[in-house]
C-alpha cells in the first residue's frame, strides 16, 4: 500500500472478526516497531504478544470491569484475536545514557524532563498500527486502566522495570461497533496547529 494510503487510511478499529491474525503479519509489525527511532540506541522496549485465546481472554480478565456482561466497546474488543502491549524500560535508558559515550553518569533523573522510554514506545507503537493497516488489517492502541496494572503484570510476568504503555488489539475489522471521537469530534484545521516562524 501506498505510504500515504497507509497515512490517511489508519484509523482505530473497535469491533472484530474472529477470524484468525496471520502470525506473519504480527512479525512483521514488529520487526517494523523496533525500527522505530529511540534515543541513544538504548532499545528499551519490549513487546509482549498475546495470540492464544486462554491469553487473550487473561488480559480481558485481569482489565475489564464485567466480561460476562461486555458493553458494545468490549464486546467487539474481544473478539480480536492478538493484543499486543509494547512495554517500556526507564532502566534501560538510564543505563544506556550512563555509558561513557554519553557521559551521563549520575543518572539524575532530572536529564529526562521528557520519558525517552515511553516516547520511544509510542513511535514502535505506530509502526504496529501503520503495519497492520498496510496489511489490510485493523488495530486499536488503548490505555491500560491503572488499576489493572499490577494484574496485567502477575498475569503475565512483565518484571517491574518494565512498565505497559498501552495495549494494541489486531484483527480483521468487523462492521460497525464502538465508534471513535473522530465521529463526533471536528478534526481541527492544520491553521490553528501550525506555527510558522512564531507561535
Ligand atoms: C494515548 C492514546 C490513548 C488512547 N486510549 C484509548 C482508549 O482507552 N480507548 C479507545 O477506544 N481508544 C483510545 N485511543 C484511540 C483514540 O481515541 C483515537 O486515536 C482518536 O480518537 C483518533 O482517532 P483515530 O486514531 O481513529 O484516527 C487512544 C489513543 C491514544 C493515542
Amino acid at each position: 500500500m501506498d505510504f500515504q494510503d497507509v497515512v490517511a487510511r489508519r484509523k482505530m478499529v473497535r469491533n472484530y472478526r474472529t477470524d484468525p491474525v496471520d502470525p506473519a503479519v504480527v512479525d512483521r509489525a514488529l520487526r517494523n516497531a523496533v525500527r522505530a527511532p529511540n534515543a541513544g540506541f538504548s532499545q528499551g522496549w519490549g513487546f509482549l504478544v498475546l495470540d492464544q485465546p486462554t491469553d487473550v481472554r487473561r488480559y480481558w480478565e485481569a482489565t475489564a470491569d464485567d466480561i460476562d456482561q461486555p458493553d458494545e466497546w468490549l464486546t467487539g474488543m474481544m473478539r480480536a484475536p492478538v493484543i499486543v502491549l509494547p512495554c517500556s524500560s526507564k532502566a534501560a535508558y538510564l543505563d544506556r545514557y550512563a555509558r561513557p559515550d554519553k557521559g551521563w553518569g549520575d543518572r539524575d533523573e532530572a536529564r529526562w524532563p521528557m520519558p525517552f522510554w515511553h516516547m520511544d514506545a509510542a513511535m514502535a507503537t505506530l509502526l504496529i498500527l501503520q503495519t497492520v493497516v498496510d496489511e489490510g488489517l485493523g488495530a486499536l492502541y488503548f490505555g491500560i486502566p491503572p488499576h489493572s496494572d499490577r494484574a496485567v503484570r502477575d498475569a503475565f510476568g512483565i518484571p517491574d522495570h518494565y512498565d505497559p504503555i498501552g495495549a494494541v488489539t489486531i484483527g480483521h475489522p468487523a462492521d460497525g461497533g464502538a465508534q471513535g471521537s473522530p465521529s463526533r469530534r471536528r478534526r481541527t484545521p492544520m491553521e490553528e496547529l501550525v506555527h510558522r516562524g512564531r507561535w
